[in-house]
């Protein structure tokens, strides 16, 4: 399932997170890649101790956890504390499968990633490239969102950033071990407490859990 959460920050949190992003301390994006992926990636990064990327890595989680869609989609166990990338022209990262396991830094633990998630930070208009392609079950899909917008999609799934020809693409990304593995499981899940959360709102029910 790919899942667009909208609104995940506001503008005016976009606008301070790219304004403190800029002045930050960028490394090369191989850093965190696998051995394959490293020959495709190709694009900037914050080093997971960097304090810009830890404070708004931090913001950001605490907007998911208030984040209705997020929750009843996800059904989060963990999260992976945000990174954050950004592409400028010619930049790119060809087709591959992120980690299936990913430790968690400064921590013993290791995180299964049943979802990935990228939460879009730059302007739409700002930059010409660099829409994310995710082939799902109905072919490829090509996903370029409002900043402060955010797709969930799954971690199994092929996906790529085509090349940046103008502009900077500022995004953060993570991933997610849900409390339900199967993919397909937590969708019907999600169809299910969707459809209980419509009807609650049109019977005009308070608590639809009584
Ligand atoms: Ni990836």
């Amino acid at each position: 399932m790919l899942l667009a959460i909208p609104a995940v920050l506001s503008a005016a949190d976009v606008a301070a997170c790219a304004a403190d992003l800029a002045g930050a301390e960028w490394a090369d994006g191989r850093i965190t890649a696998g051995t394959q992926s490293r020959t495709v990636k190709d694009n900037g990064q914050l080093p997971a101790t960097s304090p810009v990327a830890r404070a708004w890595g931090d913001r950001i989680l605490d907007a998911l956890g208030a984040a209705p869609l997020f929750v009843s989609a996800a059904l989060p166990h963990r999260t992976f504390p945000p990174l954050f990338n950004r592409y400028g022209p010619g930049q790119s990262f060809g087709t591959h499968i992120d980690n299936a396991i990913r430790p968690i830094p400064s921590t013993s633990i290791k995180l299964r990633t049943d979802l990935s998630a990228t939460l879009f930070l730059s302007d739409p208009d700002s930059y010409e490239g660099g829409e994310l392609l995710v082939e799902d079950a109905f072919g490829v899909q090509a996903i370029k969102l409002a900043a402060g917008d955010m797709i969930l999609y799954p971690a199994s799934s092929l996906h790529r950033v085509t090349p940046v020809s103008r502009g900077v693409r500022l995004a953060s990304f993570f991933w997610v071990q849900s409390m339900i593995r199967d993919d397909n499981a937590r969708a019907m899940l999600f169809d299910l407490d969707q459809t209980i959360q419509a009807l609650a709102a049109t019977q005009g029910i308070d608590d639809p859990q009584v």
